[in-house]
C-alpha cells in the first residue's frame, strides 16, 4: 500500500475508534441518568429474611442500586433495624421493640421465620448496616413509627454524621417516613441529606398544594404503587420531586411503573425490575 493510502487508512481507523468510544461514553452517561433505580425492600426480602444482613447482602450481590430498611429504637436508645413495632412476627421472641434492650433484641433469631437456612440471623443495628455497606450500595432509611420514639431523628442524624455520611449524594442515603413531621424534623437537622415522604393509598390523590408543601422539605414522594399513573408522575416531577413507589412483588406491576416513568421502584424482588 502507498504511504498516502496507509496514512488515510490509519486516520480512518482512528476516527472510527474515536467515534465508537465517544458514542459509548455518551450512551453510558445517558443510561445512568435515565436509569430507574432498583431498591430492595427491607433488603431483598423475597429471597432472605427482611431487614437482616442476609437480605442486605442479597440486595448487594443482586446489584440493586439501593436497599430499604426500617429503623426503630430499643429500650436503651439504640437504633435497630426491624419493621414491626413488636418482634413477634419476624423473630422467636415476643414483645414491643421499645420495651427490649439491644442485648435482648440481639439474642433473638430473626431468620428462622423465613427459612431454616437463615437460622441465627440477628436484628441488625443501623450502625452495623451503615458500616458494612457505606459507599457500596445506596441505603433508603425509613424512620418507622417515630411517634413511639421521641428524638429518633436526631439519633439517625448522629449515626450519619459520625460516619461522615451527612453530605448530599456522596453515599446515596435517603431518609423517609410515613410521618411527615418526622421528615421535616430530620430535614431541619441535616438539610443536605435527601428526604422522602411516604404516602399510603389515598383515593383523593395528591393535590398540587400537598406536592408544593412536600417540595419545601423533601426530595422524593414515595406513594403506594396503586396510586401511580403517568399523570401523577409528571405532576410530581413538575414540583421538582422524584418518586420511588412501593412495593412491587410481581413483574407486571414493575412494568406498569416503568411505563409510568417513575424514578425508582421499591421491590422485594430486585430481579423483577427489567429495563430495556
Ligand atoms: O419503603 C416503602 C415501604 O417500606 C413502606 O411500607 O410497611 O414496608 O414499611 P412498609
Ligand atoms: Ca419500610
Amino acid at each position: 500500500m502507498k504511504k498516502s493510502a496507509s496514512i488515510f487508512m490509519m486516520s480512518l481507523i482512528l476516527f472510527i475508534a474515536w467515534t465508537g468510544v465517544h458514542t459509548t461514553v455518551f450512551a453510558d452517561e445517558k443510561d445512568s441518568k435515565d436509569k430507574v433505580l432498583t431498591i430492595a425492600h427491607r433488603g431483598a426480602s423475597g429471597y432472605a429474611p427482611e431487614n437482616t444482613m442476609a437480605a442486605f447482602e442479597r440486595a448487594f450481590t443482586m446489584k440493586a442500586d439501593m436497599f430499604e430498611l426500617d429503623v426503630q429504637l430499643s429500650k436503651d436508645g439504640e437504633l435497630v433495624v426491624i419493621h414491626d413495632t413488636t418482634v413477634d412476627r419476624t423473630t422467636n421472641g415476643t414483645g414491643q421493640v421499645k420495651n427490649l434492650t439491644l442485648e435482648e433484641l440481639r439474642e433473638l433469631d430473626a431468620g428462622s421465620f423465613f427459612s431454616k437456612e437463615f437460622d441465627g440471623e440477628k436484628i441488625p443495628t443501623l450502625g452495623e448496616v451503615l458500616d458494612k455497606y457505606r459507599g457500596k450500595i445506596g441505603i433508603l432509611i425509613e424512620i418507622k413509627s417515630p411517634s413511639l420514639y421521641p428524638g429518633i431523628e436526631q439519633k439517625v442524624a448522629e449515626a450519619l454524621q459520625e460516619r461522615n455520611m451527612d453530605k448530599p449524594n456522596n453515599n446515596k442515603i435517603i431518609v423517609q417516613s410515613f410521618n411527615h413531621e418526622s421528615v421535616q424534623t430530620f430535614h431541619s437537622i441535616l438539610p443536605l441529606v435527601p428526604t422522602g415522604v411516604l404516602v399510603g393509598y389515598s383515593s383523593n390523590g395528591l393535590s398540587d398544594q400537598i406536592l408544593r408543601e412536600f417540595s419545601s422539605y423533601a426530595d422524593y414522594v414515595n406513594p403506594s404503587k396503586a396510586m401511580i399513573d403517568e399523570n401523577l408522575v409528571n405532576r410530581i416531577h413538575a414540583f421538582g420531586l422524584d418518586t420511588h413507589p412501593w412495593t412491587v412483588r410481581d413483574r407486571q406491576s414493575a412494568q406498569a411503573l416503568l411505563d409510568a416513568g417513575v424514578d425508582g421502584i421499591i421491590t422485594d424482588y430486585p430481579d423483577y425490575i427489567e429495563q430495556k
